[in-house]
């Protein structure tokens, strides 16, 4: 059942009749539903200037002034690429504007999207939500008319229920506020892309109404789709499903990379290809091609901590042998950052003992720091790990990354840090390539060559070409390679 052209409903599987979507007008009395975004971190921070971008009056809130600041300023606080410009320009339209002020927030709102943090907790596996609470009070108390409230923060599973008791208890009943669940899957390096152009949209909603404010709220991202030819498939659901299918999305990658870092340990036993082996099972359309790069594993905000909170939240739910699986994809994705450790040890003549190897009196260079290419994120990152292991068995490490060098300094401060790839290199008894920037995939081991004590590397990411770096020398190991 198509709904029009854009904007499509999916009855799949054999969900329940989706209810029409009917018009409603914004409480503001504004022709498009203004809208807010709170949390101006990476997710919120995004989505803000991408909606201006989509034509919608924004006002983006933080309590961070600095950021807020920073942002009136024309400035991007993270790294992603186009974002700056698309600031800019929506600033200076006059669609786009910052503030600390929640009043200011919950007044000019009809849809308040709740972009804040989920940090994993300081005191076990599950997601830390005093920053959904804090901001959902706050914003609750200040509201003097109708409006609809979204979660998009990855969260366990019943935290909308418990958002709409939230909402309940702290405005009164005659606003009829609203809440709706709507969650993101934004990419680092390819958020703006994500936002403007994203694969589905699904909300979770109990009313019509809410269900035709978040239609009006996503109108602008069907619209471009329609001028582009193409269609955004949308799915309407239920509280409970709406959260879990970013952490089921999230549970499904992280499985997939750790399935294929599993076939990488048994090639490194039996003597295969890891590559060849996911080149060859990924023709099969079933499985795909993509999420198939084995080396040293994922890292950043979003998988890692996500897999623990949705085991954490199933076994609160009495449904943790579902999920008992996600600890092995944990377990093999730590086992690549030891096994890095291993290779560069082999590669310099060194015995591991019980504490693992003593690499005192070598040198190495480790190219990447971020937790993938094209962004400036060190947070979980497996290269930035393996360099700290690296340095905590003694090796003095020297550490270059194009984006990444601020966050990794304020990281592991205790590395030496470079300021070219060439510096990182000189002198280097080792070179480790731990994230597959462009700059490591096309540089020239001939000239790498004459700066290093020793022509070894190892591959972190399995992103060198190997027969040239042999060629030039080099001793090779990749991960799950022969
Ligand atoms: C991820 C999800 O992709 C996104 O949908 C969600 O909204 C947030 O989490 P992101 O954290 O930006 O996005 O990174 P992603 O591109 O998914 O990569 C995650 C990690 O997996 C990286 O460390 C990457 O190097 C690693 N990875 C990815 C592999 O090791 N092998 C692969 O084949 C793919």
């Amino acid at each position: 059942m198509r709904a029009e052209k854009t904007g499509v409903t999916i009855p799949y599987p054999n969900t329940q009749p989706v209810p029409a979507i009917a018009a409603v007008t914004p409480p503001s009395g504004a022709a498009r539903p203004r809208v807010t975004f709170l949390g101006t971190g990476y997710l919120g921070a995004t989505y803000a200037i991408c909606y201006a971008e989509l034509g919608y009056e924004v006002l983006g809130y933080d309590v961070d002034a600095d950021k807020i600041a920073r942002l009136n300023g024309g400035e991007v606080p993270i790294h992603e690429p186009g974002l700056d410009e698309l600031l800019r320009r929506n600033l200076a339209a006059g669609r786009l504007r910052f503030s600390t002020d929640i009043a200011e927030t919950a007044d000019f709102g009809d849809v308040h999207f709740i972009c804040v943090g989920t940090p994993q907790r300081a005191d076990g596996m599950g997601a830390d939500l005093s920053y959904v609470e804090a901001s959902v009070t706050s914003l609750a108390q200040h509201l003097t008319r109708k409006a609809l409230i979204v979660g998009k923060s990855t969260v366990p599973v019943g935290t909308a229920e418990w958002v709409e008791q939230l909402v309940g208890k702290h405005t009164p009943a005659d606003l009829g506020v609203e809440v709706a669940w709507s969650p993101e899957f934004l990419q680092e390096g390819f958020a703006v892309d994500d936002v403007l152009r994203p694969n589905r949209i699904v909300v979770g909603v109990k009313s019509e109404w809410a269900n035709g404010m978040l239609y009006a709220a996503h109108k602008g991202v069907f619209d471009l789709a329609a001028t582009e030819d193409r269609e955004v498939p949308l799915v309407v659901t239920d509280f409970a499903t709406a959260e879990l299918v970013k952490v089921a999305a999230n549970a499904f990658l992280a499985t997939k990379i750790s399935f294929i870092n599993a076939m990488a340990e048994v090639c490194e036993a039996a003597g295969g290809d890891v590559t060849q082996l996911a080149r060859s099972i990924g023709y099969d359309p079933r499985i795909g091609n993509r999420f198939l790069q084995a080396g040293l594993g994922f890292g950043g905000a979003c998988l890692p901590k996500d897999i623990r909170a949705f085991q954490a939240r199933a076994q609160e739910l009495g449904a943790g042998e579902a999920l008992r699986f996600l600890h092995e994809v944990d377990l093999i994705n730590q086992r690549r950052r030891t096994r890095v450790v291993q290779l560069a040890a082999d590669l310099l003549g060194r015995r591991s003992g019980p504490a693992g190897p003593d690499l005192s009196g070598t040198r190495i260079a480790v190219l990447g720091a971020t937790f993938k290419p094209n962004t400036d994120d060190v947070r979980d990152a497996p290269a930035l790990a393996v360099a700290a292991l690296l340095g905590k068995a003694g090796a003095d490490v020297h550490v270059f990354d194009p984006q990444g060098m601020e966050n990794a300094r304020r990281t592991v401060p205790e590395l030496t840090y470079e300021a070219c790839m060439n510096d990182a290199v000189r002198g280097a008894d080792l070179v480790c390539v731990l994230t597959e920037w462009a700059e490591f995939r096309n540089a020239d081991p001939v000239a790498l060559g004459e700066l290093v004590n020793g022509r070894k590397v190892v591959d972190g990411r399995n992103c060198l070409d190997s027969t040239l770096w042999t060629q030039a020398g080099w001793t090779y190991r990749g991960m799950g390679r022969p």
